[in-house]
């Protein structure tokens, strides 16, 4: 049984379809703050099999106690957290409360009740400033914002946790730019409100949600100007969980491991892919650079390669069609089927 905190999320949604189909027992523990009950349902639509959903928030010790102890867990794969940098940075306190006060009582739960195998969800943000790219996981780690700061300081806990107790096993996953949607249309990201990130933004301009697109900048040092990141399919990036788990189920130790295709592409190449998946334009007008954004990074993947035997298998056309499906036949996310 895999406990699955925030496993109604974008992230964890698709990482519970792919555990339930490798035949892992799933309990997904949620406080809804940023998902609708309906994902999970779809999800077990999906994986043709059930799965155990409590509404409870990691903060709240007794519930969460209660609900690991009876979910019999052998590990627990942590996505809850509040992710948006721009909030973060206008209301520091409610990402420290939610993000490390939050993952100290899961990890205070998980010793109670003896569980000791974790895989946490981090971000690309850790690396800061890049001092060389590809980003290697021996890369300088510095934050230049709240919630990179929150994901930093969590780091740090895990690794100091495994220090005290070297019994657990730890994978930090530091994840690139998660982007698409499972093949079936059925579940994707949801943002509420307007979408700070690209894809959903690009998705919804198609779709005719929004006028345009904002594109933040075109005088970096990169080919065409724009941004370049690196994008990784969603459900590479939940396969990436499932082998994780197989590789720490038979090993104590505190790893991090990018979770990334390994190259970059550009705002302008993301918006062609789509234009070319969907059959839409997507207008755009160039604007100025957005505060705190980073020209280009992308990972070096390759300890994911050797570790886990994992490498990305769907491409920027992939990640495009399947936002475009779940798009279009979800034009208001969730909420459209309320
Ligand atoms: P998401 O907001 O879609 O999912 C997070 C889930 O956690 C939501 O279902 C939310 O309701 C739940 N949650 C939040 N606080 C909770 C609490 N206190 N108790 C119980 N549940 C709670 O986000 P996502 O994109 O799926 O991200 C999952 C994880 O991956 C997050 O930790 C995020 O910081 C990290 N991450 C995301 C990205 C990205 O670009 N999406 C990149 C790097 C890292
Ligand atoms: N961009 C636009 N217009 C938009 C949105 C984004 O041009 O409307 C550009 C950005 O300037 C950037 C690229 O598209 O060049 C990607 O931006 P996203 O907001 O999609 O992603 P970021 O790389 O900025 O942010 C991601 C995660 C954060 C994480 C950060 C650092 O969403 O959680 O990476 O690793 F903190």
């Amino acid at each position: 049984m895999i406990f699955v905190t925030g496993g109604a999320g974008y992230i964890g949604s698709h990482a519970c379809v792919e555990l339930l189909m490798a035949g892992h027992d799933v309990t997904v523990f949620d406080n809804f703050s940023n998902s609708q009950w309906e994902a999970t349902e779809r999800v077990q639509r999906i994986a043709g099999r059930t799965m155990t959903v409590v509404r409870g928030d990691i903060r709240d010790v007794q519930a969460l106690q209660s609900a690991l102890r009876a979910s019999k867990a052998e590990a627990v794969m942590h996505f809850a957290g509040l992710k948006a940098v721009g909030e973060s940075e206008a209301e520091p306190l409610k990402y420290y409360d939610n993000n490390v006060l939050g993952t100290l009582r899961l990890l205070e739960a998980m010793v109670a009740c003896d569980v000791k195998t974790l895989v946490f969800s981090s971000s690309a943000t850790v690396y800061g400033i890049p001092e060389s790219l590809p980003y290697r996981e021996d890369h300088r780690l510095s934050a230049t914002n709240t919630y990179g700061m929150t994901k930093l300081v969590v780091e740090n806990m895990l690794r100091d946790l495994h220090r005290s107790d070297p019994s657990w096993s730890i994978g930090i996953l530091r994840y690139f730019n998660p982007v698409g949607a499972h093949s079936s249309g059925l579940i994707g990201e949801d943002p509420q409100g307007t979408p700070n990130n690209l894809m959903p933004y690009v998705a919804q301009v198609a779709v005719g949600r929004r006028e345009f697109l904002n594109v933040w900048g075109n005088d970096y040092p990169t080919p065409d100007g724009t941004g370049v990141r690196d994008y990784i399919h969603v459900v590479d990036l939940a396969i990436g969980h499932v082998k994780a788990f197989d590789y720490l189920k038979t090993r104590e130790g505190c790893i991090a491991v990018n979770l990334g295709a390994g190259s970059g592409h550009s705002v302008m190449d993301m918006v062609r892919s789509f234009e070319a998946a969907s059959g839409r334009a997507v207008p755009f007008k160039v604007g100025p650079r957005r505060a705190g954004d980073l020209g280009a990074y992308w990972a070096d993947a390759s300890l994911a390669a050797e570790l886990f035997g994992w490498r990305v298998e769907r491409g920027l056309d992939r990640m495009c069609a399947d936002t475009w499906r779940w798009q279009s036949m979800n034009p208001d996310g969730y909420k459209g089927e309320q």
